[in-house]
């Protein structure tokens, strides 16, 4: 028997196993969580009793990984192989942050280049925050970061989940080509005060350089040499130079560093200049925690492996398509979007890294907003839909507000409620009971009891930590790579590529002379040439 079909007849026997009975165990809390103490992020504890997986099935999962090879394929990963096999390319981003290593690829130590790197990145830092690096009429007040994807996602999340910690310019960031959003950007800033970063790994990526290129012309009207007030961020060193954007200022890496994993390298360049260095180096050291747990922790007492394989558990084996991040931490508001990239651009993926279709169904689909304005919002589907989300919860011990504790601890009461009510659920003996104390009765109690059902069993994981800070962010950030790496192991893709994004792009290419009246529509499918017509009748 296959692993998988081990893990469908492990689905089959726990199926009409309510989540709540495992709780006769009175150690199951215990045993189905996993507790991480570091002196850089204090405690961090993920708890996935909440689910349905029992100690049989946490060995069947546990056993599927290992046969997949996750403990060679981690070690191959940590140690510089060419694991990404599509691209012939390693897959080294903890080399960014687990800086006293040695770290070789082909052969030589990539770390003096990494250290020199953040070095720079930080004596740049410095002086911009301190006012040494200056726009052509003062101190930068204001910083642009142009990209889009992992150029964009990872530094945005952080800018804005730290923003207690920032205390340099401003960070403003723009991804999308829509020139709305660059022109909201730009109208309020003063360009002579006003650095840009173009973040870009390939330094191709067309809204990138687009937006950069209004971006010179905007700083061009005021500013006579615009290229001073830009930085590139990119392993193009030849594009950046033909773009004008002096080597001095330019911070390149290597291809080892994926996008949507490149955030603590580089590219992270934004968040190091409004949080500081120092900040910058305790979210490395944060992260650094978690990889030394992931590669080292026993698969069973592995935190990234056991998210992965309850993941595996919901999505491969139980069938539920999609799972729900729910951040209740305000400042988390992007992380939903940014592990959107991180896990369905890395594990969206129809074949196996040797071409065949998978077995089992790709990666889920990956949606949250933070608590408690999801409540309002999508919970009533999760609640009460006929498709099972499974939802992962993330709450901070402490907020940043210590004269609102009394609104933390409501946040806190409502997080721990949700958990439970999907769990517990309500029963229709339970609704016709609420009903009739509301004095109705017959069909009419029947009838709204029916309503008031919750069919409960619905499974949730949670992750407490301190508090939002600059480590426990890189701990947790590093938290879902390592999940994302292990269930793209389990699975046997290739979490490290991304084709699936190349073909909209090459279409758009040709498009886009249609829509200007250079080439005919008329050779398109029936609804893109039509579509086409239409916008040029709208005068596009
Ligand atoms: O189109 C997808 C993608 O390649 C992402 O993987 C990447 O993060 C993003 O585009 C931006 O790419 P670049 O940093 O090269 O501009």
């Amino acid at each position: 028997m296959t692993n998988w079909a081990a893990l469908r007849d492990r689905l089959r026997e726990v199926a009409q196993q309510p989540i709540l009975d495992l709780f006769a165990d009175e150690s199951r809390a215990q045993t189905f969580s996993i507790s991480l103490e570091s002196s850089e992020t204090g405690e961090i504890f993920f708890d996935y009793s909440k689910t349905n997986i029992d100690q049989s099935t946490r060995d069947a999962l546990l056993e599927l990984a290992r046969e997949a090879g996750v403990e060679d394929r981690r070690e191959a990963m940590f140690s510089g192989a060419a694991i990404n096999e599509t691209e012939g390319r390693a897959v080294l981003h903890t080399a960014l942050r687990n800086l006293d290593a040695e770290v070789l690829v082909d052969g030589s130590d990539v770390m003096p280049d990494v250290r020199a790197t953040l070095a720079r990145m930080e004596s740049f830092a410095r002086d911009l925050r301190d006012g040494r690096i200056r726009g052509s009429s003062g101190r930068i007040t204001d910083v642009v970061n142009i990209g889009i994807g992992g150029s964009d996602l990872g530094p945005a999340m952080a800018v804005q989940a730290l923003s207690p910690y920032c205390d340099g310019p401003a960070c403003h960031f723009v991804s999308n080509v829509d020139g709305a959003q660059i022109q909201q950007v730009l109208d309020g800033l003063n360009p002579d005060t006003t650095l840009v970063i173009v973040a870009s790994k390939t330094f191709t990526t067309i809204e990138t350089m687009t937006n950069a290129q209004t971006a010179k012309a905007w700083m061009a009207r005021s500013v006579a040499d615009p290229a001073r007030q830009f930085v590139a961020l990119s392993t193009a060193l030849d594009k950046t130079a033909a773009f004008g954007i002096d080597p001095a200022r330019v911070f390149g890496f290597a291809d080892w560093v994926g996008g949507r994993y490149s955030m603590w390298g580089p590219i992270g360049l934004s968040l190091m200049i409004a949080i500081g260095p120092e900040n910058f180096r305790a979210f490395l050291a944060g992260a650094a925690q978690m990889d030394q747990h992931f590669r080292s922790a026993p698969l069973g007492e592995n935190m990234p492996a056991m998210l992965a394989l309850v993941g595996i558990w919901h999505r491969q084996v139980c069938g539920y398509p999609a799972r729900a991040v729910l951040p209740y931490d305000q400042r988390l508001a992007r992380l939903p979007a940014y592990l959107q990239q991180l896990e369905m651009e890395s594990n969206g993926k129809r074949v196996s890294m040797d071409g065949a279709d998978l077995e089992v169904p790709s990666g889920p689909i990956v949606f949250g907003e933070p608590g408690t304005n999801g409540q309002h919002a999508f919970y009533q589907l999760i609640h009460q839909g006929t498709d099972i989300v499974p939802c992962e919860f993330l709450l901070a011990g402490k907020g940043h507000e210590p004269a609102l504790a009394h609104q933390h601890r409501l946040l806190a009461a409502n997080c721990l409620a949700q958990a439970e009510a999907l769990m517990r659920g309500r029963s229709l003996e339970e609704a016709r009971a609420l009903m009739a104390e509301t004095g109705l009765e017959g069909d009419e109690l029947e009838r709204q009891a029916r309503h008031r059902v919750f069919p409960g069993n619905r499974p949730s994981t949670m992750l407490i930590y301190p508090k939002l800070t600059p480590a426990v962010l890189g701990a947790i950030i590093a938290l879902y790579e390592h999940r994302v790496f292990v269930e793209g192991v389990v699975l046997g893709i290739n979490s490290f590529d991304q084709w699936g994004v190349e073909l909209g792009k090459v279409l758009a290419g040709e498009i886009l002379p249609m829509l200007e009246g250079q080439a005919p529509a008329a050779a398109r499918d029936g609804s893109t040439a039509g579509l086409v017509d239409k916008l040029r009748d709208f005068g596009i």
